[in-house]
């Protein structure tokens, strides 16, 4: 299954680049707004996998090339600009049957911590799908894992991800494609509907992590 993940020059999609290209063989293409950027982290992150000796191509490519080979398009970039980069890849006529994973959250900061602040139509895995053409499923995952924490190799993860999206076969793709990281165990949350329920976890781990000094990069596991 070829994996493209936009916005991989950032930090979760460090995280989830490096993570699926160690613990699976999946082809994965990095994708940014700047071809010349992809193929730089990309080569950056092969580097990294190539000092623990782990031997893995990474593409690097601009996000519309990345997404036109792909099956599973993880949209690893900010909230207020995911919606604008699917219309995007809709009117560059790169989408058809790919899976779109969001794992985008709106949070504002204020001095007392993150609060979730969802767009208008209720959650951002919801907006993706209402900016993707009919055709093209949407999932949400990957939601409540803190980049640095992926990104380091040397963690284990023990962590639980939700997974959302209104086709089952979708939802189990997804599911089956998140629990092949190693120390991940996806959980489906049922439909789109309930994206802002898991979505809204992300700023309460955060706000936990901020205020309890021996907690860095908290996530959730379910019992
Ligand atoms: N960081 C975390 O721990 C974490 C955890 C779970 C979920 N998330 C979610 O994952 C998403 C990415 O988070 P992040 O922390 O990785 O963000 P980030 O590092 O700030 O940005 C990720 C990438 O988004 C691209 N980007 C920036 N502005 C853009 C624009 N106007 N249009 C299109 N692409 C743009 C950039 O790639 P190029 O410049 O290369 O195009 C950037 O490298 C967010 O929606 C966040 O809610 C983050």
């Amino acid at each position: 299954m070829q994996i493209a993940i936009l916005g991989g020059t950032g930090d979760i999609g460090e995280g989830l680049a490096v993570r699926f290209a160690a613990d699976t063989t999946h082809p994965i293409t990095i994708g940014s707004r700047d071809e010349a950027k992809a193929v730089e982290r990309a080569s950056a992150y092969e580097s990294r996998l190539a000092e623990r000796g782990i031997d893995r191509d990474i593409a690097g490519a601009a996000n519309a090339a990345a997404a036109a080979d792909a099956d599973v398009v993880i949209l690893a970039i900010p909230p207020h600009h995911v919606g604008d980069t699917v219309e995007a890849l809709a009117d560059a006529d790169v989408l058809s049957d790919q899976v779109l994973v969001s794992p985008a959250v709106g949070m504002q900061g204020d001095g007392d911590g993150l609060h979730y602040r969802p767009p208008s139509i209720g959650s951002v895995s919801e907006l993706v799908a209402a900016r993707a053409p009919e055709e093209v499923s949407v999932a949400g995952a990957f939601h409540n894992l803190a980049a640095d924490r992926l990104a380091d190799l040397d963690t284990d993860l023990d962590l639980d991800t939700l997974v959302v999206a209104d086709d089952e076969a979708v939802r189990e793709t997804v599911l089956e494609l998140a629990n092949e990281l190693e120390g991940i165990r996806a959980l489906s949350a049922g439909p789109l509907a309930n994206a802002a329920e898991v979505e809204s976890v992300t700023p309460l781990v955060i706000n936990i992590a901020r205020y309890n000094d021996d907690l860095h990069d908290v996530g959730v596991r379910f019992h």
